[in-house]
């Protein structure tokens, strides 16, 4: 790997480059892909381990051992840590379930947030505070959040967070949130923190988008209104889906099933589709270069195809190619593309 141009050197006066990391990443299962990671980037996001279920099983008993282990990775490979994410209405505790007052949703929401930022205080870069709590017309998404707590919960979340690592960058996140009515939505929520006189430091615009269609103008749009704001933009979770949606099929229950044989490209992305691949990356890199003064980090959603959530969604099976290198962590073509946009 030692011969593969290195991303986050190509880019290190641009912006940071980032990976999601999953476990066997985090534990360094393998060597070559621990050295793989640390050429390639400087920036990591935990792809689950931080998330609230897994961190927080029982009321009372939080599970930091991964998250640890994701912190001393960072440290010793020198890859700054984004926190994901310590507010999201999705990967819960089980527990939560069965709570129905809102004081206890209150209690668990205030010390979620102290203990879990509390304990990597000074450790991570960053954290992504609050996770997709926007609907697709730009209302708040309803969650157990909302209905116990009210409207208010995102600019609580941010002072908790602010309390208990007064150093950690703070973004909200959120998928879509380029498009214009989801945009606009996420702009009343930035407003609405910063006229609390609490602290945002960023946004971060998730990215997953599909092959031919990454939404260039709304992109460049959404750039300039963060930024306006006084936000560092980032986007956070890159990936290009490059399978056609509809190539699965249903069973007779209508549940979807694993219909990978019908998966027109199980054995592999035609020439074409590559190169659009490629190409879409190439144009959507332009555009952050040319916004780099804005733009502060570029986070793929997976180190290589093989870890992309992508292969498990809609339906578990698949085999996608959403990302820069493959299965072999060989780069794609895509990657040269990117590359040499800085090598002119
Ligand atoms: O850990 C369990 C394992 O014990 C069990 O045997 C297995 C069987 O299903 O599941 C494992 O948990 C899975 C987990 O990933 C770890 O592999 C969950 O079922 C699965 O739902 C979970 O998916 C994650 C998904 O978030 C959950 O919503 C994906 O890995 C992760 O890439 C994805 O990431 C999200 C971001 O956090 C937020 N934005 C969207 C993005 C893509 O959905």
């Amino acid at each position: 790997s030692q011969s593969i141009p290195s991303l986050k050197d190509a880019f290190t006066r641009d912006f940071g480059i980032g990976t999601c990391l999953n476990n066997a990443q985090i534990e360094e299962r393998d060597p070559q892909m621990t050295e793989f990671i640390a050429r390639q980037f400087n920036m990591a996001t935990p792809e689950n381990v931080m998330k609230s279920g897994p961190i927080h099983p029982k009321w009372d008993t939080y599970n930091f051992e991964m998250a640890d282990k994701l912190v001393a990775f960072g440290k010793k490979h020198n890859i700054k840590i984004n926190g994901h994410t310590l507010v999201w209405h999705s990967q819960l505790p089980p527990f939560i379930r069965g709570i129905k007052s809102s004081d206890s949703i209150r209690t668990f929401f205030n010390e979620h947030i102290k203990t879990v930022a509390g304990r990597y205080k000074g450790k991570v870069f960053s954290w992504d505070v609050v996770n997709e709590a926007l609907n697709e017309d730009g209302t708040m998404r309803k969650s157990v959040f909302l209905q116990h707590l009210g409207d208010n919960f995102v600019t609580e979340a941010f002072r908790l967070a602010q309390e208990a690592d007064p150093k950690a960058e703070l973004y909200y996140n959120d998928y879509n949130n380029e498009q214009p009515a989801k945009r606009a939505g996420c702009i009343t929520l930035i407003k609405k923190i910063q006229d609390a006189k609490v602290r945002i430091d960023g946004v971060g615009i998730q990215g997953h988008w599909h092959v031919g269609k990454v939404p260039l103008k709304d992109i460049e749009e959404s750039i300039l209104q963060y930024a306006a704001l006084g936000l560092k933009v980032m986007f956070t979770e890159l990936d290009i889906e490059v399978l056609p949606r509809n190539f699965q099929g249903a069973d007779v229950n209508q549940r979807m099933v694993n219909n990978e044989q019908s998966n027109p490209y199980a054995n592999g992305l035609p020439d074409s589709v590559q190169q659009q691949l490629a190409a879409d990356y190439e144009a959507l890199f332009k555009l952050l270069l040319k916004h780099k003064d804005k733009v502060t980090r570029v986070t793929f959603w997976g180190v290589n195809d093989g870890d992309s959530w992508l292969n498990n969604w809609p339906i578990r099976g698949r085999t996608s190619y959403p990302l820069l290198f493959d299965r072999n962590n060989q780069p794609k073509p895509a990657f040269y593309k990117v590359l040499a946009l800085k090598n002119r």
